[in-house]
C-alpha cells in the first residue's frame, strides 16, 4: 500500500482541466492506497481573495471532491488551514530553500511578471509550503497535472536536502502525471493552459456549468479552418485539445475518435464533445447540490482534519527534533 497526497486550491470553481488532470485520477487510487486529499486554502491566499468568496469556494471544493467520487471511508479529505502542522513545517522548509531556486519557478515568474512591488512574498514561498503538505504524510506518490511538475521536483530536492543536512526522516515522493488530460488548454487560446482564474469565462468549462453553457462554450472554441479532426498539437492546438477532452471524458482513444470523425465536420465533432463532457459532469453536479449544505460535509471535514493532524504532528515532531527546535521532551 502506498501513500498518496494531492491538493487543489479553492480559488474559483474547478474547471474540466482540474477534473481531467487531477480529481478523476484520485478516485481510482483510493481502493489500493492510503490517500490524503487537501483543500489548500493557505495556498489560495498567496494572491488577493475576497473572504466570503474564499469561504464559499472552500466548501464548494469539498463538495466537488466528494461528488466526484472521493470516499471519506477510504480517503482523508481535509482543509489545509485546519491542520497547523502544514504552515509550521512550511516555515522550516523555507529556511532550507534558496531565494534563487524559488525565483526560478515558472508559476512565480508568470504571476510576478507585471513587477514584484505588488506581489506577496507568500507567492515566492508557495513551493516550500506545498513541499510541507506532501512531506508531512510520508507520501510516496503525488498525482497532479503537468503544471505542477516543477514544484514536485523542488519538493524532492528539499526532502533530500533536509535528509542529508539533519536526519533521514522524509520519504522522497514520486510524481504521477496522467498520459491523457495532464494539460487541458484554454478554449479561446489553445496555446495557453485552461485556468479557473482566467478573466474570459468562455476560455474554460467550469465543473458546475449548465449543459447548455457547456455546449455554447465548446461550439465557440477556437479551432482552425482545415476541417479535419486530427490530433496535431503544434499545427491544430484547438482540435487537439477538444480531442483530448472528448477522449478523457468518453474513455475512447484519440485514434478511435479520429477515425469516427474522419468524414465529419467540426460542428458534429464539437456537439459530441460537449455531450461527452455533460455525461461526465451532470451526475457530479446533481450529487454536489445535495452535499453542499449538508451537515455530513462538516462531519467529514472535521474527521479529516483530526486524522490528518494526528498523522502530520508525528512527522512535525520528528522534523523539529532533527532541526533542534524547542526543548528535548
Ligand atoms: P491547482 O489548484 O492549480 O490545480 C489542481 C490540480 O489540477 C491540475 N490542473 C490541470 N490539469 C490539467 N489541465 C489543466 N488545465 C489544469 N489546471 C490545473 C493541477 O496540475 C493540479 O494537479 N500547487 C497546486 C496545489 C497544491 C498541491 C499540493 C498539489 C498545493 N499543495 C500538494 C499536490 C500536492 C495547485 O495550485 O493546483
Amino acid at each position: 500500500m502506498q501513500t498518496i497526497f494531492s491538493g487543489i486550491q479553492p480559488s474559483g470553481t474547478l474547471t474540466i482541466g482540474n477534473f481531467l488532470g487531477a480529481i478523476q485520477h484520485f478516485v481510482g487510487l483510493q481502493d489500493e492506497n492510503n490517500c490524503y486529499f487537501c483543500i489548500v486554502d493557505e495556498h489560495a491566499i498567496t494572491v488577493p481573495q475576497d473572504r466570503l468568496k474564499l469561504r464559499n469556494n472552500i466548501r464548494s471544493l469539498a463538495a466537488l471532491y466528494l461528488a466526484s467520487g472521493i470516499d471519506p471511508e477510504k480517503s482523508t479529505l481535509f482543509i489545509q488551514s485546519e491542520v497547523p502542522a502544514h504552515t509550521q513545517l512550511g516555515w522550516m522548509l523555507q529556511s532550507i530553500s534558496y531565494i534563487g531556486e524559488l525565483e526560478r519557478m515558472t508559476q512565480f515568474k508568470d504571476k510576478s511578471a507585471g513587477g514584484k512591488e505588488g506581489v506577496s512574498s507568500a507567492l515566492l514561498t508557495y513551493p516550500p509550503l506545498m513541499a510541507a503538505d506532501i512531506l508531512l504524510y510520508k507520501t510516496d506518490v503525488v498525482p497532479v497535472g503537468e503544471d505542477q511538475k516543477q514544484h514536485l521536483e523542488l519538493t524532492r530536492n528539499l526532502a533530500e536536502r533536509f535528509n542529508n543536512k539533519f536526519n533521514d526522516i522524509f520519504t522522497v515522493p514520486e510524481v504521477s502525471i496522467p498520459k491523457v488530460g495532464a494539460r487541458i488548454m484554454s478554449l479561446q487560446d489553445p496555446t495557453k493552459k485552461m485556468s479557473k482564474s482566467d478573466e474570459n469565462e468562455k476560455a474554460f468549462i467550469s465543473m458546475l456549468d449548465e449543459p447548455k453553457k457547456i455546449e455554447k462554450k465548446i461550439k465557440s472554441a477556437v479551432t482552425d479552418s482545415e476541417g479535419i479532426v486530427k490530433f496535431d498539437r503544434e499545427n491544430k492546438p484547438g482540435i487537439s485539445n477538444l480531442l483530448t477532452i472528448h477522449a478523457s471524458c468518453s474513455g475512447e482513444s484519440i485514434k478511435a475518435l479520429e477515425a469516427k470523425y474522419a468524414d465529419k465536420g467540426y460542428g458534429e465533432f464539437k456537439l459530441d464533445t460537449a455531450q461527452a463532457v455533460v455525461d461526465v459532469l451532470k451526475p457530479i453536479q446533481d450529487r454536489y447540490h445535495e452535499l453542499l449544505n449538508s451537515e455530513a460535509l462538516d462531519d467529514i471535514l472535521d474527521a479529516g482534519a483530526d486524522k490528518a493532524s494526528y498523522d502530520a504532528n508525528k512527522m512535525l515532531r520528528k522534523a523539529k527534533k532533527a532541526m533542534g527546535l524547542g526543548r528535548v521532551k
